[in-house]
């Protein structure tokens, strides 16, 4: 039995699922009527659960109570009845109407000796106490467990640490220019919306997110004169600019993408390419344009028409959604603007929380220069658009 939960203890990388699995081994494995696993967070100086009360999390200071001991000391404190013992809190008790009898606290114990869990088992089936053979039982659990933790702990930090580099990436990107602080946070929550509305699930809006994220890296080698130019740029600078899209998938190309998140740079890079073969930097068009990519550039536009810019203010949802419409087919994907469409209380939600993170009226540039003219509202929005 030991193997088996062994076997599935080690396919599971999520440390959410692994609690639940090792609770219900414990539980199963020595005949107890509940069990709770608490992992240790070194950090905050506390034990924490999601399994005892149902979806809650749980936090105890270490030291503190029972399992907070066992956390500090790494001994077991195996107790045949709770209330006879004075080291038991029985408020818990008292707020659920549960009555504790028998409780073992067994320590896991990570690689380098330190204790990174702990296990609890409450009542023993039969009304017994729990037996030295269920200490051993839990000892070869807790080796396996113990590893499966440190897994799935690592498998976290990796994934922070991969998102907080690619949010800083984006960050640092948008700080070059003011007029578009924040622009690349919000385009990734449009597009995750949009995606979503488009039945992308999993592995596949990851990968969306992050291309939405990077999708403007490449202006990070376009110079400020150009990028902070607070009016019109000219043909020759609007040409020199369109260079960003192909930079970002040259600068992405060096990242090492895990395997299933390879397409992120393809899909990044395409992000000014048109469904009329128009578009930069490769002048693909329709369906050979990567469906993320689709996505991407309608989540751009839709940044650029409803935050503001020192060229035209922050458009209504109706009238940006207005104007995409007008783009649909040429410029934009019309599956992908139907989706817009279908997820426009979401689109709306998330404008409203992503006010905040709008460039700030009143720094240089912003709300002086109206001009652009001999261009309909429309055509401005949309010229503009594209180069964002
Ligand atoms: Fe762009
Ligand atoms: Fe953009």
């Amino acid at each position: 039995m030991i193997l088996d939960v062994t076997r599935r203890l080690m396919s599971v990388t999520d440390l959410d699922s692994l609690l639940h699995l090792m609770a219900e081994a414990t539980q199963e494995l020595l005949a107890a009527d509940r069990a709770t696993i608490f992992i240790v967070d070194a950090d905050r100086g506390e034990l924490w659960s999601r399994i005892a009360l149902g979806t809650g999390e749980i936090r105890i200071a270490l030291g503190t109570g029972i399992a907070g001991s066992v956390a500090q000391t790494g001994e077991v404190i195996n107790i045949p009845d709770a209330y006879a013992d004075a080291r038991f809190n029985p408020e818990p008790d008292q707020q659920s109407g549960y009555q504790t009898k028998s409780l073992l606290t067994y320590p896991m114990t990570g690689q380098e000796g330190r204790v990174i869990g702990v296990f609890q088992a409450v009542n023993k089936h039969g009304g017994g106490p729990f037996t030295t053979a269920d200490e051993d039982t839990l000892a070869s659990l807790a080796a396996s467990a113990a590893v499966a933790v440190e897994n799935a702990q690592l498998v976290a930090e990796q994934k922070q640490l991969w998102q907080t580099l690619i949010e800083t990436l984006a960050m640092t990107v948008d700080a070059r220019d003011q007029q578009t602080a924040g622009h690349s946070l919000r385009v990734t929550r449009y597009a995750d919306v949009i995606g979503r509305a488009m039945g992308l699930r999993g592995k596949d809006l990851e990968k969306l997110r992050a291309a939405a994220l990077l999708h403007d890296y490449g202006k990070i080698a376009v110079r400020d004169k150009f990028l902070q130019k607070p009016g019109k740029l000219d043909d020759a600078e609007f040409e020199y600019m369109k260079a960003h899209a192909e930079k970002t998938g040259e600068f992405l190309a060096h990242l090492e993408f895990p395997r299933d998140m390879r397409d992120v740079p393809v899909i990044a890079a395409q992000h000014h390419e048109r469904m009329d073969g128009k578009g930069y930097p490769k002048g693909l068009a329709a369906e050979s344009i990567v469906l993320g990519a689709r996505i991407v550039a309608a989540a751009d536009v839709f940044d650029a028409l409803t935050a503001p810019r020192y060229y035209k203010p922050a458009y209504p949802l109706d009238r940006t959604l207005e104007i995409m419409d007008g783009m649909a087919g040429e410029h934009l994907d019309p599956k992908v603007m139907a989706a817009v469409h279908a997820a426009k209380p979401h689109l709306e939600a998330a404008l409203a929380a992503l006010k905040h993170t709008w460039p700030k009226p009143g720094y240089e540039g912003m709300g002086t220069i109206q001009e652009a003219a001999g261009l309909s509202e429309r055509d401005r929005a949309a010229a503009k658009a594209t180069t964002s």
